[in-house]
């Protein structure tokens, strides 16, 4: 059992989310950037995106930011109710203590209750990541296709991307 507590980010939380991100993007195989490429205005850029048009979620343990996610906007008009770019991320030494279903919960709630303007939520998960797929489809989101190739491995060789979404009934 981890003690952690759930509320929505603003955009103070900048700099513990960086630190998330990179000790996330260090270990292969989930989050698409290597932690090489999570930079500052990475962050910046999905964090204000998500307080301006989405929601964007932080768990807390002992005062550090161990577990994060948002979706956002994704611009045009015709895709107004759409929230998308969603991304998930639990600190490595949280993964497995229920982090990731809280936070995820806690966003589902907040867009079937507050946000009845989104009938679609959309994400794209790695082929290999089958914890997550599975974990996602347990939530309601459903499996739409393959994208035959789209990631580019580290050690070299590719892999499918699968995108996945959640429809308001
Ligand atoms: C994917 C991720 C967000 C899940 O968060 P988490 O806090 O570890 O997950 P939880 O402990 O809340 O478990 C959620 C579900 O995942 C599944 N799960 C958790 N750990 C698992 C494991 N080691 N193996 C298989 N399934 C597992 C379970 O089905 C669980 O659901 P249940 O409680 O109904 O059994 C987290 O592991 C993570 O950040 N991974 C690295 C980054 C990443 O992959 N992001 C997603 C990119 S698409």
């Amino acid at each position: 059992m981890k003690d952690f507590t759930v509320t929505n980010a603003t955009i103070e939380d900048c700099e513990g989310i960086f630190n998330l991100y990179r000790e996330v993007a260090a270990i292969e195989g989930g989050l698409a950037r290597t932690a090489d490429e999570i930079s500052e205005g990475y962050i910046k850029n999905f964090v204000s995106k998500s307080v301006e048009s989405g929601i964007i979620i932080v768990a807390r343990s002992d005062g550090k930011i161990i577990g994060e996610i948002h979706s956002y906007a994704i611009g045009a008009k015709v895709f107004a109710h759409v929230l998308g770019e969603l991304t998930i991320a639990v600190h490595p030494d949280f993964q497995g203590f229920g982090v990731g279903k809280a936070i995820f919960l806690e966003l589902m709630r907040q867009i079937t209750e507050n946000r009845p303007d989104i009938l679609r939520v959309e994400l794209i998960a790695r082929e290999s990541n089958q914890k997550a797929i599975k974990f996602y489809e347990k939530i309601g989101f459903e499996i739409e296709g393959r994208m035959t190739n789209r990631i580019k491995s580290v050690g070299g060789g590719f892999e499918s991307d699968i995108p996945m979404a959640w429809h308001r009934k």
